[in-house]
């Protein structure tokens, strides 16, 4: 006799929610295709789940927090609907471990961004200890995660991330990267090939490098022999189907000369750059242990300009350091002037724990570093906004990835990373194409009919 169906035999539902940087966009793609070769298929609410993922960042205070909101939020949901399963992914899950179930014990899951390839192995200790207290699984084993997760399925978007590249070993004194993603790890540049091939096969026409030093891979080629991020580039650049490629986020300490070099050399790499300076002081740089200094990041700067005239530059700052004069401030605005940003994200420092600048007594007030927050986003914004400007009346080569809100209408990235609104005419999602710009806004362009 045919058995009936049962609750269990129905596909359960997934809700992923991501916080933080790229890193975290790419692990829970990466969950949710190992989570549906489980039977688990993706919603886009948590009232509709069974299972919610939150995969979190510890970057900064406000962000560490929003998950204890979110949490909240969700044990509400869960009093209603007992089976729901909660799970708390990433940087948060790792930094704070088991301090995340008694903050919050409505969590079931506690798994940090190199062990949620066990997921699906916590999932059902989770159900046969119904009620029992939640499972914590923080281990820094990046080459397992990679190897053990299963290969990608399904069409990828036009523009794919890859992970090359986790951990860190700088030690800035203000970030808390070093601990939650571990010791720098390079994936071998085979894995890295093989996954970009298999992108490209399923769709994907620009492949995006990640890592939290991306700059700093190496690893052994498939001659055998030791390779840098340029080889690589070089290498990925011949895979049929790879048009474009980026790589984010680097360090300046780790531009090297044939990084630099690789910009002039290979046209599938995209002529912009994320290279985060933090600061234009050196006394804050030193402060910071960035190991470099404001000439350093300026020359370096020069000379990927020579490499590639066209290159488009970002950064990331943060305002109100320890110990931050306004003096150390004005040397910021002055690099920012001098470089000429074509968009960046800036912050105000945020003391996190453990690190060693929280515990600085020289703390610079929270109304300072708003002041000084204003400020430089002013100046960054008209850059950003005169960068954008300078494109109008260009024609620009746009790789469109998704609908835009008017019907008729595509959006699409142009090589410098600005959104770009167009009519669609024959163009059609996965396509590139050139496109006249005719308007420029602050945050986005907007063009005619894409050449076909
Ligand atoms: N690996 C990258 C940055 C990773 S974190 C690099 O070295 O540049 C992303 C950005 O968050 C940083 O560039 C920095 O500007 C910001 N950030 C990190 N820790 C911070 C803190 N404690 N307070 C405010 N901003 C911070
Ligand atoms: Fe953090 Fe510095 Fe490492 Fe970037 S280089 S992740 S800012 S410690
Ligand atoms: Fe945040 Fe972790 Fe990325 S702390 S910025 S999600 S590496």
């Amino acid at each position: 006799m045919l058995e009936r169906p049962t609750r269990q035999a129905l596909p359960k539902k997934l809700f992923v929610k991501t916080y933080g940087c790229q890193m975290n966009v790419y692990d829970s793609e990466r969950m949710s295709e190992m989570l549906a070769a489980v039977g688990y298929e993706a919603v886009h609410a948590a009232e509709d789940a069974d299972l919610v993922v939150l995969n979190t960042c510890h970057i900064r205070e406000k962000a560490a927090e929003k998950v204890y909101s979110e949490v909240g939020r969700l044990r509400a949901l869960k009093s209603r609907r007992p089976d729901m399963v909660i799970a708390v992914a990433g940087c948060v899950a790792q930094a704070e471990g088991s301090e995340v179930l008694r903050r919050a014990p409505a969590v079931d899951i506690v798994v940090g961004p190199q062990a949620y390839q066990r997921l699906p192995e916590m999932l059902a200790r989770v159900e046969r200890a119904r009620g029992g207290s939640g499972i914590v699984d923080v281990e820094f084993r990046p080459e397992a995660k990679f190897d053990e997760l299963p290969a990608h399925e399904g069409p990828a978007g036009p523009s794919a991330f890859l992970t090359i590249q986790e951990g860190c070993d700088k030690f800035c004194t203000f970030c808390v990267v070093p601990y939650t993603r571990g010791a720098e790890y390079s994936r071998p540049a085979a894995a890295v090939i093989a996954e970009a091939g298999e992108l490209a096969r399923r769709g994907a026409r620009e492949i995006v490098l990640l890592g939290q030093n991306v700059n700093a891979w190496c690893g052994e080629g498939p001659d055998g022999r030791d390779w840098t991020l340029a080889r690589l580039i070089r290498a990925l650049a011949e895979i049929e189907g790879v048009e474009r490629l980026r790589y984010t986020t680097s360090h300046p300490r780790d531009m090297s000369d044939d990084l630099i070099e690789v910009h002039g050399a290979v046209p599938a790499l995209m002529p912009f750059l994320h290279l985060p300076v933090q600061s234009g002081s050196d006394r804050v740089l030193d402060r910071m242990n960035r190991k470099h200094r404001a000439s350093d990041y300026l020359r370096i700067v020069e000379r990927l300009r020579t490499a590639r005239p066209d290159i488009a530059l970002a950064s990331d700052f943060i305002v109100g350091f320890p110990g931050e004069s306004e003096r150390d401030f004005e040397g910021t605005m002055t690099l920012v002037r001098e470089i000429g940003y074509a968009q960046a994200y800036s912050f105000k420092y945020s003391a996190r724990p453990g690190t060693p600048a929280a515990a600085d007594p020289l703390q610079v007030p929270e109304a300072v570093k708003s002041e000084r927050l204003a400020r430089l986003q002013d100046l960054l914004n008209s850059q950003q906004q005169a960068f954008n400007r300078n494109c109008v009346g260009k024609r620009l080569p746009i790789l469109f990835e998704r609908n835009g809100k008017r019907h008729g209408q595509l959006v699409g990235r142009s090589p410098y990373m600005q959104a770009v609104h167009a009519e669609a005419g024959a163009a059609r999602i996965g396509d590139l194409a050139e496109v006249e710009i005719l308007a420029a806004g602050p945050n986005s362009l907007s063009g005619g009919s894409p050449a076909i």
